[in-house]
This record gives C-alpha cells, sequence and structure tokens, in this order.
C-alpha cells in the first residue's frame, strides 16, 4: 500500500531549526527512516514537504482521489489553516486514516501550540516522540488497514 507522509512549513529546515526541540537528524534522514520503516511494515512510503499551503491541501485531495492514506506534521498549519483542516477532514470523511504526528509535544510549549485544528478530523495523533513517531504512526496505518 502506497502511503504518503507530508511535512508543513519549516520542516525542510530540520536539523539547523532549533535543534534542541527537533533534533539534530534532517529532512533526508526523516525520509530514509520512514521509508525504512514503510518497508518493515510492508507500506512504500513516500515522504513530502512544503512551505506552501495550497501544495499541502492539493494534496490532501489528490490522497482522497488515489485512496492513499496519510501521515501529516501539519507543523505550524496545526494552529490555525482551516482550509487544511477541511481539507484532511476529506480524507478521514473517505475512510483514509490520517494519523497527525509532531516531533516536539506542542502542549509543552507556547500557548498557540496547545490547540490543533487538525486533530478533531485526524484519526490519530501522536506528540512528543521525536522521529520516532512517525514509525508509530506508520504503525499505526498498517494497524487500522488491517482491521
Ligand atoms: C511541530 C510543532 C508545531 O507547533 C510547529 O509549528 C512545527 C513543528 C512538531 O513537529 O513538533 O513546525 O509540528
Amino acid at each position: 500500500t502506497h502511503v504518503v507522509v507530508v511535512n508543513g512549513p519549516n520542516l525542510g529546515r530540520l536539523g539547523v531549526r532549533q535543534p534542541d526541540v527537533y533534533g539534530h537528524q534532517d529532512l533526508a534522514e526523516l525520509r530514509r527512516l520512514c521509508v525504512a520503516w514503510g518497508g518493515d511494515l510492508g507500506l512504500d512510503v513516500e515522504v513530502r514537504q512544503s512551505d506552501d499551503e495550497a501544495e499541502v491541501i492539493g494534496w490532501m485531495h489528490r490522497a482522497v482521489d488515489e485512496a492513499t492514506p496519510v501521515v501529516m506534521n501539519p507543523a505550524a498549519f496545526t494552529h490555525y489553516s482551516y482550509g487544511l483542516a477541511d481539507a484532511a477532514h476529506m480524507v478521514t470523511d473517505a475512510g483514509l486514516p490520517l494519523m497527525e504526528v509532531h516531533i516536539s509535544n506542542p502542549s509543552a510549549r507556547d500557548a498557540f501550540r496547545k490547540h490543533s485544528v487538525i486533530s478533531p478530523v485526524a484519526t490519530g495523533t501522536i506528540t512528543g516522540m521525536g522521529f520516532f513517531g512517525y514509525r508509530l504512526a506508520l504503525e499505526a496505518v498498517a494497524h487500522l488497514l488491517a482491521d
């Protein structure tokens, strides 16, 4: 099964952006790990990143049209993008898993990070586990698909 791992704004800066919060590994390493973890689970994983809200929304539409489960770190869009929330809702409405992932634990950080507009429309949310959260999310997708 094809699974898309979507990363929102500034996640192309992993490794140099606040390494105390997001770690020292970069997006290329995250991509390599997700593809390997997917392989273990029988999933064909494709990792994408964009700083452009319209592009990320388009990827949700494509996931619906192609019946592709989604793992998504919406990054800052998490906290304010109703456009992305509506698009993510279409994914779960189509009966497809959509796992929300955050590398950090946003609840333990700034007040504006405590609210997610994505969580209410996601299948589930994993926070605070670093890159390993993506592995947990891929395992959740594999579990949901097997059900
Ligand atoms: C993040 C948390 C968000 O609050 C932040 O805007 C990000 C990354 C995370 O992975 O911990 O860009 O989604």
